[in-house]
């Protein structure tokens, strides 16, 4: 194993995606250490989103490289990065509703297993499948609900759901679009604690985009600033709650919780 491998899991080079005239990520290079809690934070519109989508695949850059584990993933179809061990959540919600929250979580993990293709597999291999779902389900506090639809879950449910389905996908690399999106305050707290627990008992590095700002000063080792598609700032959360182009980019106001 390289040195970099051991220090960078993932590494943007002068990253670029247009939309027209509109530049959405400007020649972003980012570099995310093994194991680190990382979030990336910026007012709306700042390209938080489409910089997700050009690390999975789903967009594709105009310029620029992503390297994954020391691989050049830049063409890597997003199919393959899931394989290669990148995993992703969502701005919106996105699980099969009319099935239940254990057979949504139990088909990521078959979709990752060498049984992804077999329409039959044997007991003793459903049942380690099964085993490893409810694990990721006890993880997102789902389990008791496992029977149940997808559709019948709430909001906040609905996401820790699409956690578990990250998790499942057993990606060393996790990807959280606003885990917190369209909750109310009531449950804030119950997602908080859920990535932090997949911190405490999962060795995974994590990029999550955030704007509850005490959830990202808490859960981060380093914060990355976004603003007009230009990566503005990189640093700890002290740094970061410090520096004068993020406060400016805040609308003058220090970066507090
Ligand atoms: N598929 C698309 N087609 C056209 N323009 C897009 C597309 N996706 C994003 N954009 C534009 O690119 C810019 C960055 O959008 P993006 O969704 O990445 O921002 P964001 O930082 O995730 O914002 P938010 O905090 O609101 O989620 C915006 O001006 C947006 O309108
Ligand atoms: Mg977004």
């Amino acid at each position: 194993m390289s040195e970099t491998q051991q220090k960078f899991i993932l590494r943007t080079v002068d990253l670029k995606k247009s939309f027209g005239k509109q530049i959405a990520v400007n020649n972003v290079s980012l570099d995310i250490c093994t194991g680190e809690f990382v979030s990336i934070i910026g007012p709306n519109g700042a390209g938080k989103t489409t910089f997700f989508n050009l690390i999975t695949g789903a967009f594709r850059p105009d310029s620029g490289s992503i390297y994954f584990k020391d691989q050049d993933i830049t063409r890597v179809k997003e199919f393959n990065r899931v394989q290669m061990g990148m995993a992703r959540c969502f701005q919106i919600t996105n699980v099969f509703p009319h099935i239940s929250v254990l057979e949504n979580v139990r088909l990521a993990v078959q979709a990752k297993s060498k049984h992804r293709y077999r329409l039959f597999i044997n007991t003793d291999k459903l049942k380690e499948l099964t085993e490893y779902a409810y694990y990721c389900l006890e993880v997102v506090q789902l389990k008791n609900l496992a029977s149940h639809l997808a559709v019948s879950l709430t909001h906040a449910n609905q996401r820790k759901l699409e956690i578990a389905i990250q998790l499942a996908s057993q990606g060393e690399l996790m990807l959280l679009d606003e885990p917190t999106a369209g909750m109310s305050a009531e449950e804030v707290p119950g997602i908080i604690e859920v990535v932090k627990d997949i911190r405490k008992k999962e060795q995974k590095t994590i990029v999550m985009v955030e704007h509850k700002l005490n959830m990202v000063l808490s859960l981060s080792d380093h914060i990355a600033v976004m603003n007009y598609g230009a990566l503005i700032a990189y640093g700890s959360p002290h740094e970061i709650q410090e520096n004068k182009d993020v406060q400016s980019a805040y609308l003058g106001r220090k970066v507090n919780p």
